[in-house]
């Protein structure tokens, strides 16, 4: 099973990451669950390796640099690449009771360090394991709330949505997704930002209008883009967004 594509998907132990590592496995790729908690990475890979997917519990967690590094660490050891690196972490701390300007900085540096730093900082770690795939593939989960354009257009879906260290969390997630993929331009590495919709979830609350296994679809989508696919885009079911 030499050929098989090793996917590392962060933050599956729930939500959108889990039904995107269990996608991705049913595809037969060869997939390491990401969790920071190491009895929820164990119970949720055992789910999907009952459904006979190969799916392997690995802790990861994004705001320690120590934990992002033993993990790379250990597929370096095992697998010598990285072929799918999904950055699917994130958390959603605003209070809703509060106003754009009201918001603590405290919120805003949790924020920024979970859906921001770290999921720089597991790029770069993982970035010389996906050098060393024939076609690495970089998903950066955004969100439509990341649009700017949308947050200042009037009448727009999201134009009421001021959930702002969330928001401009997922504007630098854009940003950064950009830069990247410029650096990577002439590498066999794609990058590019993902909105899986609103999703019923528990970050996406109550409302949320899709279910989790349509919201894993954007995702798998760009881990699977050939040669042909895009290099620095933000999209959602195939369809650009405006940054
Ligand atoms: N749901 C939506 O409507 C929606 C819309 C747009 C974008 N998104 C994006 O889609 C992605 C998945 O969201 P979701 O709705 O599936 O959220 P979720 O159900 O809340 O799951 C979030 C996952 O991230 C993990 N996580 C949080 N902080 C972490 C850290 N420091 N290190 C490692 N893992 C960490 C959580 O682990 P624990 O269980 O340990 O907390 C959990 O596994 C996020 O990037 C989100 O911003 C979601």
């Amino acid at each position: 099973m030499k050929d098989k594509k090793i996917a590392l998907v962060t933050g599956a132990n729930k939500g959108i990451g889990f039904e995107t590592a269990r996608q991705l496995a049913a595809l037969g790729i060869t997939v390491l669950l990401g969790a920071r908690d190491a009895a929820k990475g164990e119970a949720a890979a055992s789910r999907l390796r009952a459904e006979n997917l190969d799916v392997r519990p690995i802790i990861i967690d994004v705001n320690d640099p120590e934990s992002i590094k033993r993990a790379a660490a250990r597929v370096e050891k095992e697998f010598g690449r990285l072929d799918i690196l999904i950055n699917n972490a994130a958390v959603m701390l605003d209070d809703g009771k509060k106003k754009v300007s009201e918001q603590s900085l405290e919120t805003w540096r949790r924020t920024f360090d979970t859906n921001v730093f770290g999921l720089i900082a597991t790029t770069q770690t993982f970035l010389p394991l996906l050098r060393k795939s024939e076609s690495g593939r970089i998903v950066n989960l955004s969100s439509i709330l990341g649009s700017i354009t949308l947050h200042s257009t009037p009448g727009s879906p999201i134009y009421d949505f001021k959930v702002p260290a969330y928001n401009v969390s997922k504007s630098a997630v854009n940003a950064y997704t950009a830069q990247l993929a410029y650096e990577l331009r002439d590498s066999n590495i794609k990058v590019n930002a993902a909105h899986p919709g609103w999703v019923k979830t528990d970050l996406g609350g109550e409302g949320a209008v899709m279910e989790i296994p349509d919201g894993a679809k954007t995702s798998v989508e760009l881990a699977l883009i050939g040669e042909d696919g895009p290099n620095g885009a933000y999209l959602h079911l195939g369809e650009r967004l405006p940054w």
